[in-house]
């Protein structure tokens, strides 16, 4: 379980450095609402490594914190980007899922609320990837759409502010 969960805590880190790639991405390319937007979702994937880090800490495990992945550098057009984080959600709600049926077959009732708490986090994660995703679609290419999009993945407010 402790091994699961230090991967975990990479993987969650490793999220932190691909919204952070992206978000440079959409800086370069004059996008500076879906650049913030970014940042503030690295922030809470850096959120989301600490809190298994604490968790560990303070059941007395061992935190063993590996190298992160390089995160890929180039992306495409802001729809594509969504469609990736979206995907990339999904492979961490996976993740999770089998972490809360590793602690129940193990019987770690003491890991279920943290999981728990992830598993709700992750639907919300999806569901947020999905709508813009879909937003985007509906924007096609037409730039004042997309312009209007920007500005409103400016306007959001971090959780982890
Ligand atoms: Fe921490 Fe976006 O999963």
């Amino acid at each position: 379980m402790e091994k699961a969960i230090n991967d975990q805590i990479n993987m969650e880190l490793y999220s932190a450095y691909l919204y952070l790639s992206m978000s440079a991405h959409c800086e370069a390319a004059n996008l500076p609402g879906a650049a913030k937007w970014l940042r503030q979702q690295a922030k809470e994937e850096v959120v989301h490594a600490m809190k298994f880090f604490e968790f560990v800490n303070d059941r007395e495990g061992h935190v063993v914190l590996a190298a992160i992945d390089k995160p890929p550098a180039e992306f495409g057009s802001l729809r594509e980007i969504f469609e990736q984080a979206l995907a990339h959600e999904r492979k961490v709600t996976q993740s999770i899922h089998k972490l809360h049926g590793l602690a129940t077959g193990e019987g770690d009732i003491a890991s279920l609320p943290l999981l728990q708490w992830f598993v709700s986090e992750q639907i919300e994660e999806e569901k947020t990837a999905g709508q813009l995703v879909e937003q985007l679609k509906r924007a096609g290419s037409e730039g004042a759409a997309l312009l209007f999009l920007d500005r409103q993945l400016g306007e959001r407010v971090s959780k982890s502010d």
